[in-house]
């Protein structure tokens, strides 16, 4: 028997968001959304045995953290007292500062994992198991085009990610402009509760996500950029609203955020093919066509705060390596 495995996923964006939850214990959505996967920001994870049976432990970057979380995901898929493991992760990309870290992090886990317990499972199982990690992490387990259905049965079980269509379907490219390194203030999480929990603008939110998932599926399938530009940007717009409305409101953005949401907006309405997303923190996600992507780059890196610009095309769902 094997004694470690190793796997490896990108990051994935939302298209149409995800923000709040129908279970919290379970970690189940509230509402489905939609995803790109990304080739060159992943996470690449190995599991490993532990020589003596103590606690799992965990490392992210070589530092170790609270392993408590990936106990958690561990259980799901090894044998009733089975081995303790050590967890070893490491993103190509800055941790923590709303760039997915968590979703390529748990979905690289639950592959690696799944194949060192020799618990066979496809895709759409290992994302219902990768989601009580984390609800994004669920769409990392599919590359391309990627939509995570809420579902409706009380224990979660029909709440699993589903491939739409493989990144050569749409080659688009994704520009990350990062306007501030460090951690973010406040976690996805707490800031989903807290719009769950405070914001008189939270259920009109949730109420939009099914119309804008038929919206923004059908735009990928006719690879209408317009359509899909249109629903991407109003869907991260009405989230951060849902999440402005919050009490205390949460102001993830900061001025060089909202001068690429600008610059953006004017250069596709000069004709370039390129929008926006964003989500829990302040870096921006121009989502071009390939042949936009230096120019996209070249504005975002002249905008006063932008830090770092990050160039990836879309790419595969979580696998061994
Ligand atoms: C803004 O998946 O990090 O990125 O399920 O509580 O771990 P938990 O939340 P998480 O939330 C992601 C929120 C988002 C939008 C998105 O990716 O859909």
């Amino acid at each position: 028997m094997a004694t470690s495995a190793t796997a490896r996923a990108g990051a994935n964006i939302a298209l149409v968001k995800y923000w709040g939850k129908r279970d919290a214990r379970l970690n189940l959505p509230a509402a489905g959304s939609l995803s790109i996967t990304l080739a060159a920001l992943e996470t690449v994870t190995t599991v490993s045995l532990a020589p003596e049976p103590a606690a799992d432990e965990f490392f992210l970057q070589g530092r170790a953290e609270d392993a408590a979380p990936v106990t958690r995901v561990l259980d799901l898929l090894r044998p009733p007292a089975g081995p303790r493991c050590r967890v070893d992760s490491a993103n190509n990309f800055p941790t923590g500062a709303g760039l997915a870290s968590s979703a390529s992090g748990y979905a690289a886990l639950v592959v690696a994992a799944a194949h060192l317990f020799g618990v066979e499972l496809g895709a759409r199982e290992l994302s219902v198991i990768a989601r009580q990690g984390s609800g994004s992490a669920a769409r990392s387990l599919f590359g391309g085009f990627c939509q995570m259905h809420a579902g409706e049965l009380p224990g979660g079980e029909d709440c699993h990610a589903e491939g739409l269509f493989e990144a050569s379907h749409w080659p688009l490219e994704v520009v990350v402009a990062i306007t501030d390194r460090g951690p973010k203030a406040v976690s996805s999480r707490d800031g989903m509760n807290l719009t769950m929990a405070t914001s008189p603008y939270y259920r009109a939110w949730v109420d939009t996500v099914p119309g804008d998932l038929a919206l923004a599926r059908e735009a990928i399938a006719r690879r209408d950029f317009e359509a899909l530009a249109a629903v991407a940007e109003s869907s991260a717009l009405k989230m951060h609203a849902s999440a402005l409305a919050a009490s205390p409101g949460l102001l993830y953005w900061n001025a060089a955020t909202m001068a690429c949401l600008h610059a953006v907006r004017q250069l596709r309405a000069d004709g370039t093919p390129v929008f926006f997303t964003i989500d829990a923190g302040p870096q921006v996600k121009a989502v071009c066509l390939p042949e936009a992507a230096g120019r996209v780059a070249t504005m975002l890196t002249a905008i006063n705060g932008v830090r770092e610009v990050l160039r990836t095309p879309l790419g595969p769902g979580a696998r061994l390596v």
